[in-house]
């Protein structure tokens, strides 16, 4: 018999159907534990999607056990400290005083646990080849003590064919059949650390199981503890999903790039051409220039895809495009500030260079792939000496091991000043009162005029 499943008192987004799951199966009592909040439920890695998605199901009533190979962080957790900018300690702390949450290095809990989920790291080797030492790692780790009637979902970004090919294998060693003796689904994460209105709760999530039975799991599991869930047909097309919408970011963040390129060569505005491009009510979405791409997903994930697509024969075109132009935003601030120096008649080697914002966005402390490296780098490498503000990063290590601290201080005396994070707490009217001269990257500085300001 096949049905629809309804999912109570939560909106489901899809009309795919499902079989029923058979009175008496694994799949029917871990549905039951689910729905009745007694499953044990395990978050393996517990960083910036882990530990907000922990939060979640510890919130809607789960006993949950959060998973994680760092020390210093199982201890943080342990403490009610959140070390996760969109989490704030006094949610944390009282989920792990009242018993729900709860952080551990031992993997040997995973024997009592019904669900998990994996949220490690998935990087990119110098090669630009995706790293799946992490996800092999866990998983090695999880098949130890792997036991019928288990949930495993994957959340780590990667490309299409990990959880059937690389995932399933490995957990399959155990000699249990999946379908049947344990459910396995993969689920894109789509947290946007920082933004203040779409967060882990609200944020529609998309699930897909390598049987239907797993979908369905995972669907019912999801819809316990978040507000809209996204069932599709298998843990590909939900691979591919989280691809698609990283991929058309980076793409046209590279196309606005190149766009102000142009512009600027041609002596236009380009923010005021996208903002007034952005009143067209249909057809139109407008994206930003920048500095260059930054944190753990628009540079990195796309390349998953097109060194999947390789292995097929078929080239990605618009991803390399992107990734070189958008490689070249560094490049481009740095001629812009060798050039706003020229100007005022000074050479850029032994130039003072003030870095206004270290992280890779506005209001967050990740530096992750932050543009700023590259920037900091090139400035060095043509002999300028390069200091930074960011009240969210108070240092960073740079590729050549040294680290450089934060110096607000620095930026009065600094000979130009670069904004390359827009945080929102920086005082601009401060900045353009004391700086010598600024190459705005953001466009931060759009409601001020001045001879001291270079945009891009
Ligand atoms: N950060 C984001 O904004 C974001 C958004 C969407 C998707 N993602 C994806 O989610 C995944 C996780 O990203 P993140 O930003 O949370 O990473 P993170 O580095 O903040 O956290 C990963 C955690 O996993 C732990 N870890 C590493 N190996 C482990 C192992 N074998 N067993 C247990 N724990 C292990 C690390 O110690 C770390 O705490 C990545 O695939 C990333 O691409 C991230």
């Amino acid at each position: 018999m096949r049905i629809t499943t309804q999912c109570e008192n939560k909106k489901l987004m899809s009309t795919i159907t499902f079989p029923a799951v058979r009175p008496g199966s694994a799949a029917e009592s871990l549905a039951d534990k689910i729905r009745s909040k007694s499953a044990r439920v395990g978050v393996v890695g517990l960083g910036y999607v882990g530990l907000p998605l922990a939060v979640e199901y510890a919130g809607a009533g789960y006993h949950v056990t959060g998973i994680d190979i760092s020390d210093a962080k199982v201890d943080r957790f342990n403490s009610g400290d959140s070390y996760v900018g969109d989490v704030p300690s006094s949610t944390l702390a009282p989920l792990v005083t009242g018993g729900r949450l709860e952080a551990t290095a031992d993997f040997s809990v995973i024997r009592d646990l019904d669900t998990i989920d994996i949220c490690v790291p998935t990087p990119l080797r110098e090669t630009k080849v995706p790293d799946m030492s992490y996800i092999v790692a866990a998983c090695e780790e999880i098949v130890k003590y792997f036991h019928p009637g288990m949930l495993v979902i994957l959340e780590s970004t990667t490309y299409p064919g990990t959880t059937d090919e690389l995932v399933l294998p490995m957990l399959e060693k155990s000699g249990l059949k999946v379908g049947e003796d344990f459910f396995l689904c993969f689920s894109p994460e789509r947290v946007d650390p920082g933004n203040p209105k779409y967060q882990t709760k609200n944020i529609p999530k998309v699930v897909g199981g390598t049987t239907p039975a797993c979908t369905e799991l995972g669907r019912l599991f999801y819809s316990q503890a978040l507000e809209t869930v996204v069932p599709v047909s298998s843990t590909q097309v939900a691979e591919m999903v989280k691809l698609l919408e990283n991929t058309f970011r980076m793409i046209n963040i590279g196309l606005v790039n190149e766009m102000a390129i142009m512009c600027d060569g041609m002596g236009i505005n380009v923010w005021e051409v996208i903002q007034a491009a952005a009143t067209k009510p249909f057809g139109f979405m407008p994206f930003y220039p920048g500095p260059g791409l930054g944190g753990h997903c628009i540079p990195i994930d796309p390349f998953y895809l097109s060194w999947k697509t390789k292995q097929a024969g078929i080239e990605a075109r618009f991803i390399e495009l992107a990734g070189y132009i958008n490689g070249q935003m560094p490049h481009f601030v740095v001629n812009k500030v060798q050039n706003a120096l020229n100007d005022v008649a000074k050479p850029l080697k032994g130039s003072k260079i003030h870095i206004y914002g270290m992280s890779y966005k506005r209001d967050i402390d990740d530096v992750r792939e932050s543009p700023a490296f590259d920037i900091v780098h090139l400035l060095q490498k043509r002999g300028a000496s390069v200091s930074y503000s960011d009240p969210h990063v108070s240092e960073v290590r740079l590729e050549d091991g040294s680290v450089l601290h934060e110096n607000a201080a620095a930026m009065a005396t600094a000979d130009c000043v670069v904004i390359v994070t827009d945080h929102s707490d920086f005082d601009y009217k401060a900045l353009l009162a004391e700086a010598n001269l600024i190459v705005d990257t953001r466009n931060a500085l759009k409601n001020f005029q001045s001879g001291k300001i270079v945009r891009l």
